[in-house]
């Protein structure tokens, strides 16, 4: 309780918190002031224009950084907020520049996970909150992962994030169009608003996630079918580490066997390519999940770490 109010203190002077979420860590910083979200920005690594997602503890706390909600904002709130959800939404003036990277939209987050609500409870504001972690490289889902790779003023530990990918992303500027798949899949939302989701428009805004090679380690990731694995193992030998759902190789020394059920998966991914990222390896070697719409956030986060 007295680590929540000192790190609400340390949000008021300014300062840089990183706290659990049930999705991934967030590296938090106070969504009204331009000094902190820059201090956020440096300490990323993050290029300036690039909008942050501001985080609430309660929907209409995070409306209020709207200046239009539409019933379907207000259907997905009520489902699945609090929880691994973002919504794009047409700002208002409690959004500033330096939070949206300029645009006319704002990412609004209400998490699940406990400390994240005592923190933002006690803070009362907007915490602006990318994933803790340097631009580009694999998300952090431990407290652990972020003291590696980040300097904070203070790092919450809340255990390792339930979840382990990031957040579903929606955009209900014009229509409803998904930015960025996640657990909370594109047919929950479709059967929950009875419409479809358009496609990810050419135009849409910016979001970092959309770059080609994002959530990346930095051995290169080679994506291999299950039935292509075998001859990838046999042509690059003991210079390979292994992500599979296979039992491990003789022939490779570095390889973690993951579930075949896409939420287990999710949960360990980061800290497997971490972990794999440290062996010092010329590859990491991926066996593709199955091409089915259960996996499609998986998919996607693999896609990206392999660019
Ligand atoms: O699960 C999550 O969403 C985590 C936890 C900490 O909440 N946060 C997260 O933040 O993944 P970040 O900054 O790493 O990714 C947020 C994505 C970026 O691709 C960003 O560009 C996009 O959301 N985004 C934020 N505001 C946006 C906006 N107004 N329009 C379009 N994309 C936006
Ligand atoms: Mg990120």
């Amino acid at each position: 309780m007295d680590e929540i109010r000192r790190a609400a203190e340390i949000l008021r002077a300014g300062g840089l918190v990183a706290f659990p979420t049930e999705t991934v860590y967030g590296l938090g910083a106070d969504a009204s002031s331009a000094a902190a979200i820059a201090r956020l920005y440096a300490a990323k690594g993050r290029p300036a224009d690039h909008p942050v997602i501001v985080h609430f503890a309660t929907a209409e706390n995070a409306f209020s950084f709207a200046r239009e909600i539409p019933p379907e904002a207000r259907k997905l709130a009520e489902r699945f907020w609090p929880g691994p959800l973002t919504l794009i939404l047409k700002r208002s003036d409690k959004a500033k520049d330096f939070v949206t990277g300029g645009q006319d939209s704002v990412g609004l987050r209400v998490p699940s996970h406990p400390v994240a609500q005592e923190l933002l409870r006690e803070f009362g504001g907007g915490v602006a909150a990318p994933s803790a972690n340097p631009f580009g490289s694999v998300s952090a889902t431990t407290a652990a992962h972020v003291r590696e790779d980040l300097k904070v003023d203070l790092v919450l530990d809340g255990g390792p994030s339930d979840v382990g990918i990031e957040s579903t992303i929606v955009d209900l500027t014009s229509g409803v169009a998904m930015l960025r798949p996640g657990t909370i899949s594109e047919l929950e939302i479709e059967s929950l608003l009875k419409t479809k989701i358009q496609k990810k428009k050419e135009d849409s805004p910016r979001h970092s996630g959309g770059l080609e090679r994002h959530y990346a380690p930095k051995t290169p990731v080679l994506l291999a079918r299950p039935h292509e694995l075998d001859a990838q193992i046999a042509k690059r030998g003991a210079s390979v580490a292994v992500l599979a759902f296979s039992r491990p190789d003789e022939r490779v020394d570095y390889w973690i066997r993951m579930p075949r059920e896409p939420q287990a998966y999710a949960q360990r991914l980061y800290a497997a390519l971490r972990e794999l990222d440290g062996a010092g390896c010329g590859t990491i070697l991926i066996e593709s999940p199955p091409e089915t719409a259960e996996w499609e956030a998986v998919r996607d986060r693999l896609s990206r770490a392999a660019g």
